[in-house]
């Protein structure tokens, strides 16, 4: 087979700068795609954390676009990351997050900053660094989204093929129309078919128009977004392009996440033999100041503690968790009403619920190794990897029926248990009263030891890597590529 040569543009890639999946899966496909004779470099802005950690690095050109200051493009690696990295201080230097200030606030520059690195990513695509250019430039979320953009309105010979992908559709990058000059795209580009989007500049829109394909991070989420309930406005342009619109699953880092391996955890342990995970439960009892007590039930969460993760819900839901006996274990980070809400329940109630406020990858391994069952409560979810991770672990994952969550979990109703299969606790989004039920059939289910010992079993033999993945995204690329051979 021939190598394929493959542009990923995204604004994080794990371990270099993470805000959460996205981050995971743009840092985890490289090598999943390897195998497949896809050679995959991933083009990211070049902030602190990731100038920080760049080794072999090369200038490969300095970029003649005014971008409003100097600007280069690097080639280096970092880890088995192969990356090319827009060097621009003016833009990225900053202390605080990729997004954000260190006190939440979008930085007011995010569209130039984003512009910038969907515009390189297109004249990479165009042959801007000598010595390669991409058959394929994959865009990732609205940070990318207008490099389909930049390449469909652009001109020159060599165009590569585009794929766009959703990982949320919450996100859009949505700016004010007077923004639109400031882009350098001919004033066509301000249309229907274009970067216009409700009279506004649209990045994610501009790329779902425009690129050659379309995926989104499951099957279920890419039919959700084509209703108006899910579409998020985006739903009609979703619909027209059906067609060339698919959902891959994505996968976890098996290596990483592997309770045999894990140097994180107190104990390791594998499916044959999961008696030993009682020790990580203890452990994480001890280090979060839960009472030690090995039959309680203990409940987990960890994520990013927003509206679209059913914070609300949860919070709804914890005289319930009170009620049946059960320890509440969350870790994360996000809006201060829930960070301050949650505090106040662990406050109020020592010993039975902890609360952890901040990122700690550590501390989410140990939780996927010590508590029974994985809460994921989200109103929607493209596709969710704590989940996957929970399978891995043995953690039962009690999920919202949404988006991947719908497609990655089976739920463990009576004819599953009786045919073998079952692997968590699936119920109706969007409602306190079915979280609550779900939760009560879950701590039924683990009265049952012999039930929930077959079901964390069958948790931890679901394939939840990149394997099954990397071959539908290698096959895409393909595919997109044979195309582009005969439209030239
Ligand atoms: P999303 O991308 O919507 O936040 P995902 O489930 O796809 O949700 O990915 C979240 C990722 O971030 C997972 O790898 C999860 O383990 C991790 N994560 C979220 N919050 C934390 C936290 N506070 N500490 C450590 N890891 C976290
Ligand atoms: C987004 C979604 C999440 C998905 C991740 C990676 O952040 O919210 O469901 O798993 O992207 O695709």
């Amino acid at each position: 087979m021939t190598v394929l040569e493959v542009l990923s543009v995204a604004s994080e890639a794990f371990p270099l700068v993470k805000t959460g999946g996205l981050a995971d899966v743009v840092g985890a496909l490289p090598a999943a795609l390897a195998p497949h004779d896809i050679r995959v470099r991933t083009l990211l802005p070049g902030y602190p954390a990731v100038r920080d950690r760049l080794h072999d690095v090369r200038e490969v050109a300095r970029l003649p676009h005014g971008f409003g200051g100097p600007a280069t493009l690097l080639e280096a690696t970092a880890g088995d990351l192969d990356l090319l990295v827009l060097d621009a201080p003016h833009l990225y230097a900053r202390a605080g997050g990729p997004y954000a200030d260190a006190t939440g606030r979008d930085w007011p520059d995010n569209l130039a900053r984003f512009a910038a690195l969907a515009r390189v990513a297109a004249d990479i695509g165009r042959g801007l660094v000598p010595t390669w250019q991409p058959d394929v430039v994959h865009a990732h979320d609205w940070q990318a989204g207008l490099a389909p953009a930049y390449l469909a309105f652009g001109t020159g010979e060599h165009r590569p093929g585009t794929v766009m992908t959703v990982h949320n559709l919450a996100f859009q990058g949505t700016f004010p129309a007077d923004t639109f000059p400031s882009l350098g795209f001919p004033p066509e580009a301000f249309s229907l078919h274009g970067v216009e989007y409700y009279g506004q500049v649209g990045c994610l829109k501009a790329g779902l128009a425009l690129a050659d394909r379309l995926t989104t991070v499951s099957p279920t989420y890419s039919a959700e977004i084509r209703t108006a309930a899910h579409g998020m406005g985006l739903d009609g342009l979703l619909r027209e392009r059906a067609a060339v619109l698919s959902g891959i699953l994505n996968g976890i880092d098996t290596t990483v996440w592997d309770p045999r391996t894990d140097p994180h955890i107190a104990a390791p342990y594998d499916p044959k033999g999961i008696a030993p995970r009682r020790r990580n439960t203890a452990a994480l009892q001890g280090r979060l100041g839960l009472t030690i007590a090995p039959e309680t039930p203990v409940l987990g969460l960890v994520s990013r503690l927003t509206w679209q993760k059913g914070i609300d819900l949860l919070l709804a839901a914890l005289p319930a968790i009170e009620r049946v006996g059960a320890q509440l274990v969350v870790v994360g980070t996000g809006d201060a009403e829930f960070e301050r809400a949650l505090q106040a329940a662990a406050a109020a109630h020592p010993g039975r619920i902890a609360v952890h406020l901040g990122y700690d990858e550590a501390l989410a391994h140990q939780v996927q190794a010590g508590v029974d069952a994985l809460l994921v409560p989200s109103r929607f979810e493209p596709c969710g990897l704590t989940q996957l991770c929970a399978l891995r672990y043995g953690a039962i994952p009690v999920v919202a029926r949404v988006g991947g969550l719908a497609d990655t979990v089976v739920d463990a109703n009576p004819m599953a248990l009786a045919t073998g299969a079952g692997t968590g606790i699936v119920f109706t989004p969007d409602s306190v009263d079915d979280l609550v039920l779900a939760i009560e059939r879950t701590l039924r289910l683990r009265r049952d030891g012999r039930t929930w010992l077959a079901m964390q079993r069958r948790a931890m033999a679901t394939p939840v890597g990149w394997e099954t993945p990397a071959q539908h995204y290698a096959e895409l690329y393909r595919a997109l590529h044979a195309d582009a051979g005969r439209r030239r």
